[in-house]
């Protein structure tokens, strides 16, 4: 019977890990049409080691996967790359049922595991670069603090010359059969890959990038991250994106998103998106923020070197759906994007005033392309104009980049 088998991926390393079909938003926000993947490895031989395990939900197939290719063999380490609750949810039950078990992480790893679970005992702590010796097998660690959480690390495993990245490389995305990147849609797992970046640890872009300082001197032939696919044909392939996306590099599209209540506003986004493809700007994307997935809009924004805000008034505030927005691209820290905004109203010009705030917060980290708007309920004589100017200004601005 396969069903709830593990994964063999080398030959001592199997996948244990499980496929979450079921769970609709991730850390309660993020939609998952394609569910998530949470990978846990099991490298076997003179001593049995786990990497990472999975949400809890999913223990029984979990632990029906370790305790299969175990085989009545003891379970000794498990090393613990992160303690958000996708990958170590199942880590209390695990050690129930392997109480000899030893844990190994760094000290926040041992913080975090007293706070979570109440666990004192048989925790080995590692230090940023130190290799240890579980038997025979030597592991190095690296910290990779902020992505995606302060006790956050890798382990590379050194005579596989395997690296388990944790959330590093992650993707959302359950695996469809293909667990290797040779067996992917490369194209979906990319996508998925870059939202979860963005979303998830875009705030940490800076960290990421140190992250990646660490790891790139490495000589890895196969990445084992804690999401998406085992990347064993293209390992570089994955870390090149990875640089890219933490440099905050951007190709040079524009993202028009508006919130419009009785289609005023949306006409004013869909005239600049017209007036941007007329000045040369092939990649646009106009968003609809009140029945837009705010993951997939930020991370186009993320892409793209320009992005052109249109918003009406709300109750004398911005419109709940824009505010969302700005909220989100400032958590995220992004920097760099050229920005124009046009605020609508109808008695109570609020919406250019927060937009504006918001860019004037960010201290630079916004370029505002001129002119802003502001406009009394729908376009009139020259306001035509200024709109189509502000399209073009930054047509310009994202073809310079
Ligand atoms: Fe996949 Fe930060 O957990």
């Amino acid at each position: 019977m396969r069903g709830n088998n593990a994964i063999k991926i080398s030959d001592s390393i199997f996948w244990v890990g499980v496929q979450d079909r079921e769970t609709d938003l991730f850390e309660g926000l993020w939609n998952l049409p394609n569910g998530i993947a949470y990978n846990s490895y099991l490298i076997t031989g003179d001593v049995n080691i786990l990497i990472d395990t999975v949400k809890d939900q999913f223990i029984d197939s979990f632990l029906t996967r370790i305790t299969r290719v175990l085989s009545g063999r003891p379970l000794d380490y498990v090393i613990i790359n992160h303690m958000e609750p996708d990958h170590a949810g199942a880590l209390s039950i695990v050690k129930r049922l392997y109480p000899g078990v030893k844990i190994v992480g760094n000290a926040k790893t041992a913080e975090m595991a007293r706070d979570f679970f109440d666990i004192n005992d048989n925790v080995i702590t590692v230090k940023d670069g130190e290799t240890i010796t579980l038997g025979t097998r030597a592991f190095t660690f690296a910290l990779t603090p902020m992505v995606h959480w302060p006790e956050s690390m890798a382990a590379y495993e050194v005579t596989g010359k395997t690296l388990f990245s944790s959330d590093i490389f992650g993707g959302f995305g359950a695996t469809e059969g293909g667990i290797f990147d040779d067996e992917a849609d490369l194209e979906l797992v990319t996508g998925e890959m870059m939202r979860y970046f963005v979303n998830i640890v875009g705030r940490f872009a800076d960290p990421a990038l140190k992250a990646l300082a660490k790891i790139k001197p490495l000589d890895i032939r196969m990445i084992c991250p804690s999401h998406g696919p085992v990347w064993r044909r293209d390992p570089a392939h994955v870390v090149g994106l990875y640089e890219k996306w933490s440099r905050q590099e951007t190709d040079d599209g524009v993202v028009v998103a508006y919130g419009s209540m009785y289609g005023n506003t949306k006409a004013i986004a869909e005239n600049m998106a017209r007036a941007l493809s007329e000045n040369g700007v092939s990649r646009v994307s106009v968003y609809d923020m009140a029945r837009s997935e705010l993951s997939i809009v930020a991370t186009d924004i993320w892409r793209n070197a320009g992005l052109l805000l249109a918003s009406c008034t709300y109750n004398m505030e911005l419109y709940p759906p824009m505010a969302r927005l700005i909220s989100h691209l400032e958590n995220k820290n992004m920097k760099g994007r050229h920005v124009g905004l046009c605020g609508t109203y109808g008695w109570a010009g609020t919406s250019l005033s927060v937009m504006s705030d918001f860019v004037e917060r960010g201290k630079g980290k916004w370029k505002l392309v001129e002119p802003k708007l502001s406009i009394k309920t729908s376009p009139k004589g020259d306001e035509f104009e200024m709109i189509e100017l502000l399209a073009s200004n930054m047509a310009a601005a994202v073809k310079r980049q």
